[in-house]
C-alpha cells in the first residue's frame, strides 16, 4: 500500500537480502509486519523503537545511513500517531510541541511520531528520548510542562 512494495524492495536491495533474513554481521533482520497502527503516515517501518514514517526508496539509504552512522537516535519528543491517540488529539499535541519548541529556539530537540505502543488506554501517549520517559493521557495544556 502506498508504495511499500518499493520502500521493501529498495531495503532488500542495499541490505543485501531478502524479507525474513538477516545480514551476515547480525546487525540487521528484515522483517514484514501487517500493521503497527499508524496508517495514516503509511508507508512506514520500525527499527528497534524508532519509527520512521512516509517512508521513500529515497529515505531508506538515508536511514540506513544513519542508522549504521549511529546518529539515528535523536534527542525529542516522540507523539503517538496511532489511531487510539490520534483520536484523542496526538496530531493537535504534536504541532502544540512544535511550536513551543520553536518558541524556545530549543534546535537540538525532535518532534518525531510513533505507531502503536500498545498503551492506547492510556493515549494520547509520547515519550522522551534519549531517556526512555513515557507520558501517558497527554493533553496540549501538558505542552509546557513536557517541553
Ligand atoms: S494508538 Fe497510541 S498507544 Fe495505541
Amino acid at each position: 500500500m502506498r508504495g511499500s512494495a518499493k520502500v521493501l524492495e529498495e531495503m532488500e536491495k542495499q541490505l543485501g537480502i531478502r524479507a525474513g533474513e538477516t545480514t551476515p554481521d547480525m546487525e540487521f533482520t528484515l522483517e514484514i509486519v501487517a500493521c503497527i497502527g499508524a496508517c495514516a503516515l503509511a508507508p512506514t517501518m520500525t527499527v528497534d523503537d524508532e519509527t520512521f514514517g512516509k517512508m521513500t526508496t529515497k529515505k531508506v539509504a538515508e536511514v540506513l545511513g544513519d542508522i549504521k552512522k549511529g546518529t539515528d537516535k535523536k534527542r525529542g519528543i516522540y507523539i503517538c500517531q496511532g489511531t487510539g491517540c490520534v483520536s484523542g488529539k496526538s496530531l493537535e499535541i504534536t504541532e502544540a510541541l512544535k511550536k513551543a519548541i520553536a518558541e524556545k529556539n530549543l534546535t537540538d530537540i525532535e518532534v518525531g511520531f510513533t505507531g502503536c505502543r500498545g498503551f492506547c488506554e492510556q493515549g494520547p501517549v509520547a515519550i522522551v528520548q534519549p531517556e526512555d520517559i513515557f507520558y501517558a493521557h497527554v493533553t496540549v495544556a501538558d505542552v509546557p510542562d513536557i517541553v
